[in-house]
C-alpha cells in the first residue's frame, strides 16, 4: 500500500508519518518509510541523530544508477540517459518489491531499529533553490515517482512518504502514486486553504483524499473541521504530550502514546488496508503514461532529443505482468558499468 502524507508546513506530517510507520512496524507489517519532503526531517524523527540523517544517501543524487537499474532490459528504453522520472516500466523492466533486497536499496536505503521492528528508509535529500519548481527534470521528487511506478506491493506491506503539499508533487503525477493520501491539517483557515487546494488538483485524477485533523483541543477544533472539510475528514489526532516529549529530546515508548491517539493510528491503518479493495492496476498505470505524455511534450522530447511517447508498452500494466518481475543480481553500480 502507497500512502502519503502531506498538508502545509508545520501541519505535523512528518510527525504523523513516523507515528503511523511505528504503528504499523509494531503491528509486524514491512515499511519502507520515503522522505520526499523539502524540509527533511523523517529520519531523525525515526530516531536518527541530526549527523546520522545527514549521511543518509540521496535519491536525487543516485537516480542515473536507479534508472538504469530499473529500466533493465526493457527495449524501448535504450539507455538510463533517456529516462525521464515519468518513465513508465513495461516488458524487460525491472520492478521492485518492498521485501526484498534489491541493488537500489542497498544503494540508497538505510535500516532503521525502532523498538517496534526495523524498518527501511529512503530519502530524496535536501532541496536546494534550483529545485524548487524551476525546471521538472531537477525536481528531487522525481526519484519517488520513478520508484513508486516501479513497484509491486501486497496488501501488508506499506510505502508511508512524507511529502509537502507544495506545487512540486504536482509539477508530475506524484500526487497520483498513492492509494491513499493523507491531509493534515490543523483546525485553522491556513490548513484547510491547503486542503481545498490539494482537493482541487487531486479531483480529476481520483485521487483519495482524507483528512486528518492535528493537534485537535477542543470541541471547537473539530466542529470547525467536520464544518469545512465534511466527510473527507477521517479522524483527529490531539495536541499531545508525548510529542512535545518527544520533541524535548525524551524517547517515549510508542506503547506510553495517548490511547486516544493510538486508536487514532488504527484508524488511519484501517483506512489504509481499506483502500486496497480501490485499486486498479490499469488505471494507475495508464495515469503514469499520462503523466509521461505530458512530461515528454513539455520538456522531455526536447531535452533527451527523441519522441519519448514511443517509451510507452502499450501491454503492459503494473502489477498484472507477473512475467516481468526481473530481479536482477547486479549491482547499482555494475548495472552502470
Ligand atoms: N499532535 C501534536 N501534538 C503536539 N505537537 C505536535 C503535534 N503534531 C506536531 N507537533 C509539533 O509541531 C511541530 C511541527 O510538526 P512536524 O515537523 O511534524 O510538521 P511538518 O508538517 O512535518 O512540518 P514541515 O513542513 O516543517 O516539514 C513539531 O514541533 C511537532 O513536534
Ligand atoms: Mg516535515
Amino acid at each position: 500500500m502507497k500512502i502519503a502524507f502531506v498538508g502545509k508546513g508545520g501541519s505535523g506530517k512528518t510527525t504523523l508519518s513516523a507515528l503511523f510507520i511505528r504503528h504499523l512496524a509494531a503491528a509486524g507489517r514491512p515499511v519502507i518509510a520515503v522522505d520526499a519532503d523539502i524540509n527533511q526531517h523523517l529520519g531523525p524523527a525515526l530516531g536518527l541523530t541530526d549527523d546520522q540523517a545527514a549521511g543518509l544517501p540521496s535519491l536525487g543524487a543516485r537516480l542515473p544508477e536507479i534508472k538504469e537499474y530499473l529500466r533493465g532490459d526493457n527495449p524501448l528504453i535504450g539507455s538510463a540517459e533517456e529516462m525521464i522520472k515519468t518513465t513508465p516500466p513495461g516488458r524487460g523492466s525491472r520492478l521492485l518489491r518492498i521485501v526484498e533486497e534489491n541493488p537500489v536499496y542497498a544503494a540508497c536505503a538505510r535500516p532503521i531499529a525502532l523498538d517496534e521492528g526495523s524498518v527501511r528508509l529512503l530519502a530524496t535529500g535536501a532541496f536546494t533553490e534550483e529545485d524548487l519548481g524551476v525546471a521538472c527534470y531537477h525536481s528531487k521528487v522525481g526519484a519517488v515517482e520513478l520508484l513508486l511506478n516501479h513497484l509491486i506491493d501486497g496488501q501488508d506491506e506499506y510505502v508511508v512518504t512524507d511529502m509537502t503539499a507544495g506545487s512540486d508533487s504536482f509539477a508530475s503525477g506524484l500526487f497520483t502514486r498513492f492509494d491513499l493520501t493523507f491531509l493534515v491539517a490543523e483546525p485553522t483557515r491556513k490548513g484547510i486553504s491547503v486542503y481545498r487546494q490539494y482537493k482541487e488538483y487531486a479531483r480529476d485524477f481520483g485521487v483519495t483524499l482524507r483528512v486528518v485533523g492535528n493537534k485537535v483541543q477542543r470541541p471547537d477544533d473539530l466542529a470547525f473541521l467536520r464544518r469545512e472539510v465534511g466527510d473527507d475528514l477521517l479522524t483527529t489526532f490531539g495536541q499531545s504530550d508525548w510529542v512535545r516529549r518527544l520533541e524535548q529530546g525524551a524517547e517515549p515508548a510508542l506503547s506510553l502514546l495517548e490511547p486516544a491517539n493510538r486508536s487514532t493510528l488504527e484508524e488511519l491503518k484501517a483506512a489504509a488496508d481499506a483502500a486496497f479493495g480501490l485499486r486498479d492496476p490499469r488505471k494507475y498505470t495508464a495515469q503514469a503514461v499520462h503523466f509521461h505524455l505530458r512530461n515528454a511534450e513539455s520538456w522531455g522530447n526536447a531535452k533527451v532529443g527523441r519522441d519519448l511517447a514511443e517509451q510507452v508498452d502499450p501491454e503492459f500494466v503494473l502489477g498484472l505482468d507477473g512475467a516481468t518481475a526481473d530481479r536482477g543480481t547486479a549491482g547499482l553500480g555494475a548495472a552502470r558499468a
